[in-house]
């Protein structure tokens, strides 16, 4: 199938700090972004959602939030490098600062994502540098560990391994199943993106080299989310 589906329609949080959402699925983490947007808890504006799914639910629920939505077909492009140059070309027209990747499936080619250090940020739901990939929950009940989580950090070359800028936690319990933990974790999840972004447009995360660093100061440690979701020093 070959698509290039887009709509035009203005977005409710132009005049904010811009970003653009990248997803592929379900679309759970984009669906708190919008939220957060929508009660005016995100110091951010949503300008763009894209992906490479057209049927992505992901998409449908952009839409039906009025916020102009993208969706290109990699089978259409020579390459990897080509579909990523296209679509961080539309990504940069729609005047993006930031770059959130929610769900998005596709690795990112490296020059495109050199180009745009410390602009692109990833949710993974485990506690990095543990469980890179694929499939973490099921490896965290394998491992019996008994603590579970997610991060969110500055994207690199190197498939979820940029620096971490914040981490939840939630525990592992004995009768947990992959469903049971995720859907613990995903709430979770919903709280911290949108306190990462709403940082990185307040210019309070900051990436300098390859080191975060929160009210100006490095972090040694992964940033928490406080009871009131708002980000601090671990
Ligand atoms: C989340 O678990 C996120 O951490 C991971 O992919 C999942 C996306 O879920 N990167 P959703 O599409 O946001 O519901």
């Amino acid at each position: 199938m070959s698509f290039t589906a887009e709509s035009r329609v203005p977005s409710p949080g132009s005049r904010a700090f811009p970003i653009a959402i990248l997803a592929s699925g379900r679309g759970s983490n984009l669906a708190a972004l919008i939220d957060a947007q929508e009660a005016g808890r995100l110091a951010a504006g949503i300008v763009l959602v894209a992906g490479d799914k057209a049927e992505a639910p992901a998409l449908r629920h952009a839409e039906t939030h009025g916020i102009p939505t993208l969706a290109l077909d990699p089978k259409t492009f020579a390459s990897r490098a080509a579909f990523d140059e296209a679509l961080f070309a539309r990504v940069a027209d729609g005047g993006a600062k930031l770059v959130v990747l929610a769900g998005y499936m596709r690795i990112i080619d490296p020059a495109v994502v050199e180009r745009w250090h410390g602009r692109i940020i990833n949710i993974h739901p485990s506690l990095l540098p543990k469980y890179r990939g694929l499939h973490t929950h099921r490896r965290v009940l394998r491992a019996g560990d008994r603590e579970h989580g997610a991060s969110v950090h500055f994207v690199t070359a190197e498939l979820d391994g940029g620096p971490v800028i914040a981490q939840v936690h939630v525990p592992v319990l004995p009768d947990d199943t992959e469903a049971t933990l995720a859907a613990r974790l995903l709430v979770q999840e919903h709280r911290l993106l949108p306190a990462c972004v709403s940082a990185i447009a307040q210019g309070r995360v900051t990436l300098i080299g390859n080191t975060v660093h929160f009210d100006g100061t490095p972090i040694g440690a992964p940033l928490r989310l406080d009871a009131g979701g708002r980000l601090i020093a671990a």
